[in-house]
């Protein structure tokens, strides 16, 4: 089939780190980059010239209304994506999007319900169940190997690690990119952005979530970026605890600081035995790849490096560029359209965690315990 013509929308961190990864040769005999749109339109200028991108815009709407743009994948702040997918769906574009695709359970379900009515492609990070130790983790635990699951344990931490990108520290336009968005409602915080991966996991191992209950508010209500305060109104501190039903729960956090996991991984604790990170009852943990992960960790000082080695396109030509994960799942939907494979990255599931934050966030300023009506399987 002929190349799949590509949208960038943005063209920030995360775009230009992706960018790397489209322009390797076993990518571009796939994939034009077609188009980058971005507000900002120098930034858009440069990133196309950088990048070889043929058409550059400061306005989303002309990309959309490009014939030769097949799909986009979306770069842009978590705020604007649920609308930018929903006018990619109706310009008959498949998508890609960065995590996550909406901040409500209600406009995820639309998404959804959407691309399945327009029979287009919709592929919403993180695709964590790629992962061959997500995939044995859940394996172990459904065989029983750690005896009668109780409780479980995910979560993650901002830190200072938007401030601190290599991204943000120059004072070209590819390099001085503003992170004030993150702290920000609506779509800032680290449920939507960090969480997410750890919820997507947990989900993905353990099944649906029926029951929602947390505590969630701003803990730190400002922050210095490159010396200037910035005002954060996002919450940043939220502990929530989830039902998966017959009295098996877990505990997840999104905070500013602070993290009892490590990485995106959940530690699950059963009768018999743990899984702690990427260890089980203290030994790493033996899934297919184990040795070349450990490796990698053992050469690069990172103990989860290695991990996106193990993605199904993660090549010589990958190994050594930054978010191997993401280019894994724009490449996810681009084997979707050209092959007809559907990408185990639903939808659906997407949906179904950001109901889970939706949830939370109900749930802390109602104080009542939420139901959920999606499950991994159905929005
Ligand atoms: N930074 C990371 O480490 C990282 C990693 C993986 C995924 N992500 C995800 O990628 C997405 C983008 O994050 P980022 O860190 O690249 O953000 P960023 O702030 O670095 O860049 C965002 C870019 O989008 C542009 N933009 C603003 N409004 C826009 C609009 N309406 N349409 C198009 N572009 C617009 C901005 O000008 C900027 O260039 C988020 O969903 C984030 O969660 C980020």
């Amino acid at each position: 089939m002929s190349k799949i013509g590509l949208g960038i929308v943005g063209g920030g961190t995360i775009a230009q780190r992706v960018l790397r990864h489209l322009v390797q040769p076993d990518v571009a005999k796939r994939v034009s980059l077609t188009a980058i749109c971005d507000p900002v339109a120098e930034r858009a200028r440069a990133a196309a010239e950088k990048f070889g991108i043929a058409r550059c815009f400061n306005d989303y709407q002309e990309l959309l209304a490009c014939d030769e743009v097949n799909a986009v994948t979306i770069a842009s702040p978590i705020n604007f994506h649920f609308q930018q997918v929903r006018q990619a769906l109706l310009a008959s574009k498949h998508v890609h999007c960065n995590k996550t695709m909406a901040t409500t359970g209600a406009e995820a379900k639309e998404l959804t319900r959407l691309a399945r009515e327009r029979n287009l492609r919709l592929v919403p990070s993180p695709g964590e169940m790629l992962r061959p130790h997500n995939q044995y983790i859940k394996e172990v635990i459904d065989r029983g190997e750690i005896g009668a699951l109780c409780w479980a344990v995910c979560g993650a931490a901002f830190g200072t690690y938007h401030e601190d990108e290599r991204e943000r520290q120059g004072n070209d336009v590819l390099t001085n990119i503003d992170p004030s968005w993150y702290f920000r409602k609506p779509g800032g915080g680290p449920l939507y952005d960090m969480t997410v991966y750890s919820l997507t996991a947990l989900t993905g191992i353990l099944g649906s979530v029926s029951r929602v209950t947390a505590l969630s508010g701003t803990r730190i209500k400002e922050r210095e970026f490159r010396g200037k305060m910035v005002s954060c109104d996002a919450d940043d501190n939220t502990v929530m605890l989830l039902d998966f039903g017959e009295n098996l729960f877990a505990f997840a956090y999104g905070t500013a600081t602070g993290r009892v996991t490590q990485g995106f991984s959940g530690n699950y604790f059963g009768t018999r035995g743990s899984i702690v990170g990427l260890t089980m009852n203290g030994q790493p943990l033996d899934y297919p790849g184990a040795d070349i992960v450990q490796r990698a960790a053992r050469v690069s000082g990172d103990p989860t490096v290695g991990n996106q080695w193990l993605l199904p396109h993660i090549n010589e030509l990958h190994r050594d560029l930054p978010e191997q994960h993401v280019f894994e799942d724009v490449m996810q939907l681009i084997d979707w359209i050209a092959e007809g494979k559907p990408s185990p990255v639903t939808p659906e599931h997407a949906t179904h965690v950001i109901d889970i934050i939706d949830a939370a966030y109900r749930a802390s300023s109602t104080g009542q315990t939420q139901v959920l009506g999606t499950t991994v399987e159905a929005a």
